[in-house]
């Protein structure tokens, strides 16, 4: 096969994307760098990290994770810092160097190692069928949507990370702090921070918020630019120009940290035809609700009068009033250069997102019934492939954020906020080097009748099996560790992700409640490595597996990489564990990754190739995935 070859050279620069100056991680000088690869070739990204070694962020290194590609076959190439490699530090090189053998669509390439993902480091990531293109269109566009804070990662995730004291809760007190939304969304790179206030006007419920969050300028800063100015090209709205009667191809992807957003063309529908780069049979929305770590490919007819016509990102949950929209204009070949004429879509007519109201939009998560992939695809692919296979394996997961201990604030499954490697060697290393850690591992699943198992840090590399979890809300105390799941191939796979407090003790800091009254507040949006999975249905409540498990769709499930998990409620997935190595699900709220809430499933580690003779070595003080934080 032939070889695409890139070479990222990574270094720090200064940009205003959305006419807030700010230091963030640049590719070849390029913000957010496209790349694109055709199906079946080798992919060959070689990653210099010349980020300034005092740099005060990522000073851990940065590491590449090419979000939803399954990497089957390649899972040191996955790019989860810790776990498959140690960060690639400054003043060093790295190449990843794998076949592409995933599904032609829409992916992004982004930093997993600490929170350089926030930093700007990330960027699409299209795969080119190797035949003909099989959808009809005239042209594409990417849309990549991303939220944007005026604050650079390392002193948000400081704020996280300190003990969190309910009398302390103000942004100067020196407790936990929340990162806030962010102060602009971005398409395609380019925001204007003052939307919010501009657009709250006189909404007393928002415009507060906006001068408080939006318009908030970090210590030490003044530099907000002047918008649309010529002196700053860059600060300003982003243009989608088509020409009338063309059907447009746009690749929709949200690589943001915070935002679930909802995508509106004005007075065009979209047709959906891929979800997280798999055809789907063709959905007719007026907006598009993507998530974060979610991808839509749509189909758009730029069959309205020559004009220019607002393209709104709003924030679909109803937790994030005060939210920026993002707004772009598409442009129509030859219209004035001017702004839209239409009154804007406001932030808060984005429907109040909730589990009874959302479809008044769309959430396809669980509506696209995947098709036949492309023809032409080099993979062993077919319509049958798509259905799911029967499940061998249960996993019930409750979602939980717990107080620490040491009083930090962290999430995680069943009370395990996971951290990084049991040793200071990538885990996939660890478990191939000691197939102990896997048989202990498969003893204290057995014996329990269970299916997850934590490693609990004791000192420096004494790792014991402290609890299991078998279906039932457990353990009842919160620890810093890491959780697994020890799978063989073949294996398949259901998870429960079950969003309410688990426990009496605090499992939901912020819900609480006991019992039926629990709560849970916010929803968020997972994402599996190494797979694609079936979700096969969501709901409210509690999840009961004699009750629930026959009405999911075994059918025609939707089959994505990233979906959601509702707030006060359940999802259900279904994976297939076809490729051997160590993958993370986890959050995709980059903000509660930071904080734990991840785990691991090892399969058949025995069976994955060897490491690449030159994998990055970790660090001679290993840290824990966030390199600037000690973990209790
Ligand atoms: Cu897009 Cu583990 O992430």
């Amino acid at each position: 096969p032939a070889t695409t070859h890139y070479e990222f050279n990574v270094t720090v620069a200064q940009r205003a994307p959305d006419c807030f100056e700010k230091s963030v991680l640049v590719v070849n000088g390029e913000f957010n760098k496209a790349i694109e690869v055709v199906q079946g070739n080798i992919l060959e990204v070689t990653l210099y990290n010349n980020i300034p070694p005092d740099w005060p962020l990522v000073s851990e290194g940065i590491s590449i994770h090419w979000h939803g590609f399954s990497m089957n076959g390649a899972p040191w190439y996955d790019g989860v810092g810790y776990l498959a490699q140690c960060p690639v530090k400054s003043g060093t090189n790295y190449t990843y160097r794998f076949q592409v053998n995933e599904e032609p669509g829409t992916y992004f390439w982004h930093g997993h190692s600490g929170m350089e993902k926030v930093d700007s480091f990330f960027g699409p990531l299209i795969v080119r069928p190797s035949g003909p293109e099989p959808l009809r269109y005239d042209e594409e566009r990417i849309l990549l949507l991303t939220d944007n804070y005026h604050q650079e990662s390392t002193p948000l995730t400081f704020g996280l990370n300190r003990p969190f004291d309910a009398a302390k809760q103000t942004n100067t007190s020196g407790g936990w702090e929340w990162v806030n939304v962010p102060q602009s969304t971005l398409l395609n790179g380019h925001g204007y921070y003052g939307d919010c206030a501009m657009l709250a006007g006189s909404n007393t419920a928002v415009a507060p918020k906006c001068n408080v969050t939006l318009q908030w300028v970090p210590p030490g800063r003044s530099s907000v630019l002047p918008y649309n100015s010529p002196s700053n090209p860059g600060c300003q709205r982003y243009n989608m120009t088509v020409e009338a009667g063309k059907t447009y191809r746009v690749r929709i992807i949200n690589a943001g940290s915070l935002l679930f957003l909802s995508v509106c063309f004005d007075r065009h529908n979209v047709t959906i035809v891929a979800a997280d780069a798999y055809p789907v049979n063709p959905q007719p929305v007026s907006c598009v609700d993507i998530n974060l770590g979610q991808r839509y490919d749509v189909l758009l007819q730029a069959n309205q009068p020559k004009g220019n016509y607002w393209i709104n990102a709003l924030a679909v949950n109803a937790t994030r009033v005060g939210s920026p929209g993002g707004y772009g204009v598409l442009r129509y070949a030859g219209a004035n250069l001017t702004l839209p004429t239409d009154t804007l879509l406001q932030p808060e007519s984005v429907p109040a997102w909730s589990f009874g109201t959302v479809s008044a939009i769309t959430t396809p998560d669980v509506l696209l019934d995947p098709h036949a992939p492309h023809p032409g695809a080099v993979l062993p692919v077919n319509e049958s492939s798509l259905r799911p296979p029967k499940r061998t394996h249960f996993l019930y997961v409750n979602l939980t954020q717990p107080l620490l201990p040491t009083g930090q604030l962290r999430w995680a499954l069943d009370n395990v906020a996971t951290y990084g490697t049991p040793s200071c060697i990538p885990t996939l290393a660890q478990l191939q080097s000691d197939p102990s850690f896997m048989s202990r591992m498969a003893q204290a699943s057995a014996s329990g009748n269970t299916t997850s198992v934590d490693m609990v840090q004791s000192g420096s590399d004494d790792k014991v099996a402290l609890y299991l979890s078998d279906g039932t809300p457990s353990p009842t105390y919160p620890v810093a560790g890491q959780r697994f799941m020890p799978l063989q191939t073949g294996d398949v796979v259901d998870i429960v992700l079950q969003n309410l407090a688990a426990n009496a003790n605090g499992g939901d800091y912020r819900g609480g409640g006991v019992g039926a009254n629990r709560t849970a507040q916010e929803q968020h949006p997972f994402h599996m490595h190494g797979h694609h999975f079936w979700v096969l249905g969501y709901g409210l409540g509690v999840y009961n597996d004699s009750t629930n498990s026959s009405a999911l769709n075994v059918h025609n499930p939707a089959f994505r990489d990233s979906f959601t998990i509702y707030k006060n409620g359940w999802t259900v997935i279904r994976f297939k564990a076809d490729n051997p190595g160590v993958w993370i699900l986890h959050c995709h709220t980059d903000w509660h990754l930071f904080m734990g809430q991840k785990m691991y499933f090892a399969t058949s580690p025995e069976a994955a190739p060897q490491p690449p003779t030159d994998l990055p070595q970790c660090p001679s003080k290993c840290l824990y995935n966030f390199g600037a934080f000690d973990l209790p």
